[in-house]
């Protein structure tokens, strides 16, 4: 018998969830199907319990909708409970759990992927909002040597480092705007940058310093599809640059592994994935 799943979101006709969701079924011989569901802007709630009737084992929740999902579950991890955004739910006896794995694919995707362990390492993450707020306790738990968040909003950014500090300030955290990170922060450049701001979106230059950067260094943007200012900052300062499409494979492999015990090989997919045509 089929096991259905799906994604919810608006809009959502343009995820690549349900093809990554797919490979990872044929690939692991699970008998799933996999669909993209569009929720009417105040109908998320809606649908989720009419897929719980309708006998799904979970979906996926994407943008505008992983707060709302937040809300509705019954039960949350520690990691949706620190990211305040739900991306992953499983219905089981009639009760929605909820998880998020955003974080855990970034840090899969930057260390398994692409070689580059957290540990002791200096890190960089640029924004305080719901993207950076997702990933900060993944972070921390990979335990880098520290942890410098740099916000165009300070407040922001003291603020969401104040919900991990009590409980995972296992290493250095620094707060700071994108204008003083050179100094006095900066005694030497980080060995990871993150940009979990949305200014890739617009295109807006994020007024950081080449300093940040160098050769050794990852320069790692969460957005994928297209060259953000960030990535093209971090490129001619002689850093790596990765873009988010890893990160987007590495979450859905969690998702799969949090629903049916198995983790999926995720390279091949990132490789098809990267191919023009998809
Ligand atoms: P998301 O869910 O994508 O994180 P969000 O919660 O609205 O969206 O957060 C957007 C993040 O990108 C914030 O850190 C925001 O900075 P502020 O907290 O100061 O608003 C940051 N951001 C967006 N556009 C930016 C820009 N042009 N320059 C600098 N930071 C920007």
């Amino acid at each position: 018998m089929t096991d259905h799943y799906a994604v919810i979101g608006n809009p959502i006709s343009h995820s690549k969830s349900p093809n990554i969701h797919k490979a990872f079924g044929l690939q692991t011989h699970q008998d799933i199907s996999y669909e993209a569901k569009l929720a009417p802007l105040d109908g998320f709630a809606t649908l989720v319990h009419a897929l719980v009737k309708q006998g799904y084992l979970g979906a996926n929740v994407t943008v505008p909708f992983k707060l709302e999902a937040y809300q509705l579950c019954d039960t949350l991890t520690e990691r949706a409970r620190s990211a305040g955004a739900v991306n992953t739910l499983t219905f089981a006896e009639n009760k929605i759990k909820g998880d998020n794995t955003d974080g855990a694919g970034l840090v899969n995707d930057i260390e398994q992927n692409l070689h580059m362990r957290f540990v002791n390492k200096h890190v960089l993450l640029l924004g305080a909002g719901g993207a950076a707020q997702g990933v900060l306790l993944p972070i921390l738990s990979a335990q880098p040597a520290s942890l410098t968040i740099a916000n165009r909003t300070i407040e922001k950014a003291h603020f969401m480092v104040q919900s991990v500090a009590a409980t995972h300030a296992v290493c250095n955290i620094n707060v700071t705007t994108f204008e003083h990170l050179f100094s006095p922060i900066l005694k030497q450049p980080f060995d990871i940058v993150i940009n979990a701001t949305s200014a890739g979106l617009t295109a807006s230059h994020l007024p950081i310093s080449d300093q940040v950067f160098a050769q050794h260094t990852l320069a790692y943007d969460m957005m994928y599809g297209r060259e953000t200012p960030f990535m093209v900052q971090a490129r001619a300062a002689g850093a790596q640059v990765a873009d988010g499409l890893g990160m987007l494979v590495e979450q859905a492999a969690e998702a799969f592994y949090v629903w049916r015990g198995i983790r999926p090989e995720t390279a091949t997919v990132i490789s098809h994935l990267r191919k023009p045509s998809n």
